[in-house]
């Protein structure tokens, strides 16, 4: 599918993770996607060039032209990567926003995976209109994390990396983790419980919202979690990231 978008309320929002760069073209005022959302594979090694490549291949895909917003699964400080929990360690210290922008020649805004999701559970999600501290969680290859006060995000929280039994959380709790060490959903529940409840401990949150893929399946553990705040699993599943990193890009006054 080709088609050409005119530059208005509508921002290119890209996704990158660990497999796959997914994008589409996202109405900003309600977030819908105004196409089907396109896949393509992340490349390995996954190095800035090649996945600028595969970028520039998804912008290509939608012949857009206009502002973009792109995730990435890492701190993303003023365009900079500054980790690499789970992706090439060659992305730390890399101008990376405008390695991208300059692969695909046009305005493109870089910020957190987890931030983005934040931002559209804020928006149009489960922390709509929610007073007070909102912590997002998304529990996939790691532990992505969003804090947002009386409806403003905190970027770069890098929750998932708090130490819990001598390692980072998401060591012990992601979604991960419950695959690899084949955790049935009562002991996966207990860990994050713990880990919950540390979160709570430090930050005292109103609400937290767990995300990310295993969050289809939160009825077979978030009724296990004993905390004080509320819990909620994200509104925005998959498309969470795509549709937050268009709104960043309107936040930052690029569109
Ligand atoms: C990274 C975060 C990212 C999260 C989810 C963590 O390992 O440090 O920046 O948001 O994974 O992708």
């Amino acid at each position: 599918m080709t088609q050409k978008h005119k530059v208005g309320s509508a921002v290119l929002g890209i996704d990158i993770g660990g497999s796959g760069i997914k994008g589409a073209p996202v109405d900003i005022a309600t977030g819908a996607l105004l196409a089907e959302r396109v896949k393509l594979e992340t490349p390995q090694p996954a190095t800035p060039e090649a996945v600028a490549q595969t970028v520039q291949e998804l912008v290509a895909h939608f012949s857009w032209q206009g502002p973009i917003g792109c995730t990435f699964p890492a701190i993303v400080h003023h365009g900079v990567t500054l980790s690499a929990a789970n992706v090439d360690k060659s992305w730390i210290g890399a101008s990376a926003q405008q390695i991208l922008a300059d692969a695909v020649g046009q305005p493109l805004l870089l910020l957190n995976d987890a931030d983005a999701a934040g931002l559209a559970e804020v928006t149009f999600g489960a922390a709509k209109g929610v007073a007070g501290t909102v912590i997002v969680l998304t529990l996939g290859t790691g532990i992505g994390s969003a804090l947002i006060v009386d409806g403003r995000l905190v970027p770069n929280t890098e929750f998932g990396h708090l130490q819990l039994k001598g390692a980072a959380a998401e060591k012990y709790c992601s979604a991960k983790i419950k695959d690899e060490q084949d955790l049935k959903w009562k002991e996966y529940a207990q860990r994050l419980n713990e880990y919950l409840n540390h979160v709570e401990l430090l930050f005292s949150p109103d609400l937290i919202i767990i995300g990310g893929g295993i969050s289809r399946k939160h009825e077979k553990f978030l009724p296990e979690l004993k905390l004080r705040a509320r819990v909620l699993p994200a509104a925005l599943r998959n498309d969470a990231g795509i549709v937050g990193a268009a709104l960043a890009v309107a936040h930052a006054g690029m569109c």
